[in-house]
C-alpha cells in the first residue's frame, strides 16, 4: 500500500526548528523517518520498538538477518543499549563521537533483540549531523537506522536519492542537503581481541591503533558465502550496486583496452581527483548513470589509508557480482 511521504526541508545549521517539526512524533508513534547523518542518509525508527523495526525491513527490501545501526545522541545512551562497555571502547568513543565511528557491543536484554537481527550485540554510534543529533534528542530514544537506500542499491548521499528509493514507503524524509562524506560509518568489533574492523570507513585502522593498539581488519571484501559465517551479516549481500556493470582500471592503458572491448556499449568513464571527491560523488555518479541508462561504468581505482580505502571498498563491492 502507498502512504503519503512528508518532505521536510531543514537546515543544517538551523537543527533546532526540528524541535518544532512533526519528526519526533513519527519517531515516537513508531513511524519512518529517513534523515542526514554526515555519512550517508539514514532510515530511522524508534530502536526499542520491534513493530517500528519491522517497518524497516520492509520499506527496504532488507534480509532479516542483517542488524542495523543504533543512533545515539547522548553517551548516557550506550549505558542503555550496551552493558560491560570495556575501556576500549570508552576511548574511542571519546575520541571519535560523534562522527563516523559504529562500534559492536554486548546488546543489553532490555533491547529488542529484532533491532540485531537476534544477536546478543548491538552496533551503536553517535552521528554528528546537527540534524541527525536534534532527531534522536527530541524523539528522545535511540534510533535505529540503516542507509536509506532500498537493499542492494547505492547508499543515498542526497535526499532525492532517498524520495527516489522510499517515497510511498516511509512517513517522512528530512532533506538537510547533500551529505559530509558520502561513504559509511568504520564499523568495529569491541567484543573481539584484539578489537576487528569489520567496514572501513573515513576513520582508519591507523587512527584508531593511535587510541587503542593493535585491531585487526577483517573484511569480505568480494564475496563471503552463506556457509562461512561472517561477522557482519551485510558482508555477505551484494552491495551499493547501480544497475550498470562496473569495472575497476587502473591505468589510462587498461581504461582503453576495456573500452575497446566493450565499444557497443553505452560506457561511461569515472576518474576523480582525490579520495575525498571519489567518497562523496561516487554513489550519486552510480544513480545518475542509471538514470541515463548506462550499462557499463569505468571507475579509476585510488590508493590509501582511511577514506580511500574504504571508497574502494565500496566500489570493490559494487564491481563483483
Ligand atoms: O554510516 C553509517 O553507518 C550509516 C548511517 C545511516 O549511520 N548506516 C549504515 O547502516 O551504513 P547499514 O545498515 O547500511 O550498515 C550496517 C552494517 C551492516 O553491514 C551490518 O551487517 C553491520 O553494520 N552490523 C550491524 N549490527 C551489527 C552487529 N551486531 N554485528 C555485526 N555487524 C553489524
Ligand atoms: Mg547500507
Amino acid at each position: 500500500m502507498k502512504m503519503n511521504t512528508q518532505i521536510l526541508e531543514l537546515n543544517p545549521s538551523n537543527s533546532k526548528s526540528l524541535k518544532e517539526s512533526n519528526a519526533p512524533n513519527v519517531i515516537q508513534k513508531g513511524g519512518l523517518v529517513a534523515f542526514p547523518t554526515e555519512t550517508v542518509y539514514g532510515l530511522g525508527a524508534d530502536a526499542l520498538n520491534t513493530d517500528a523495526i519491522n517497518k524497516i525491513f520492509q520499506a527496504k527490501g532488507r534480509p532479516q538477518d542483517n542488524p542495523l545501526i543504533v543512533h545515539i545522541s547522548n553517551f548516557e545512551d550506550l549505558h542503555i543499549l550496551s552493558s560491560n562497555i570495556p575501556h576500549k571502547a570508552q576511548r574511542l568513543a571519546e575520541k571519535f563521537w560523534p562522527g563516523p565511528l559504529t562500534m559492536i557491543l554486548k546488546r543489553s536484554e532490555s533491547v529488542p533483540s529484532g533491532v540485531s537481527a537476534g544477536m546478543n550485540t548491538i552496533a551503536i554510534r553517535m552521528p554528528s549531523n546537527p540534524i541527525a543529533l536534534a532527531l534522536i534528542k527530541y524523539s528522545n530514544t535511540p534510533i535505529a537506522a540503516p542507509s536509506a537506500n532500498l537493499s542492494t542499491r547505492p547508499s543515498p548521499t542526497k535526499a532525492k536519492h532517498v524520495v527516489d528509493d522510499l517515497k510511498g514507503k516511509i512517513d517522512m524524509i528530512i532533506d538537510g542537503g547533500d551529505v559530509e562524506i558520502g561513504v559509511e560509518s568504520t564499523v568495529i568489533d569491541l567484543i573481539s581481541d584484539p578489537p576487528e574492523i569489520l567496514r572501513p570507513g573515513k576513520i582508519s585502522k591507523q587512527e584508531i591503533e593511535n587510541v587503542i593498539g593493535e585491531v585487526n581488519e577483517v573484511l569480505g571484501t568480494k564475496t563471503t558465502t552463506s556457509t562461512l559465517k561472517p561477522k557482519s551479516p551485510g558482508m555477505k549481500y551484494k552491495h551499493y550496486s547501480p544497475f550498470a556493470k562496473v569495472i575497476i582500471v587502473t591505468s589510462p592503458q587498461e581504461c582503453e583496452n576495456v573500452l575497446q572491448k566493450n565499444s557497443l556499449k553505452k560506457t561511461k568513464v569515472l576518474k576523480y581527483t582525490d579520495e575525498v571527491s571519489m567518497a562523496k560523488n561516487m554513489f550519486s555518479d552510480f544513480r545518475q548513470c542509471d538514470t541515463e541508462e548506462y550499462e557499463l561504468i569505468l571507475v579509476y581505482s585510488i590508493k590509501g589509508e582511511g577514506l580511500a580505502r574504504a571508497v574502494m571498498n565500496r566500489l570493490e563491492k559494487a564491481s563483483s557480482d
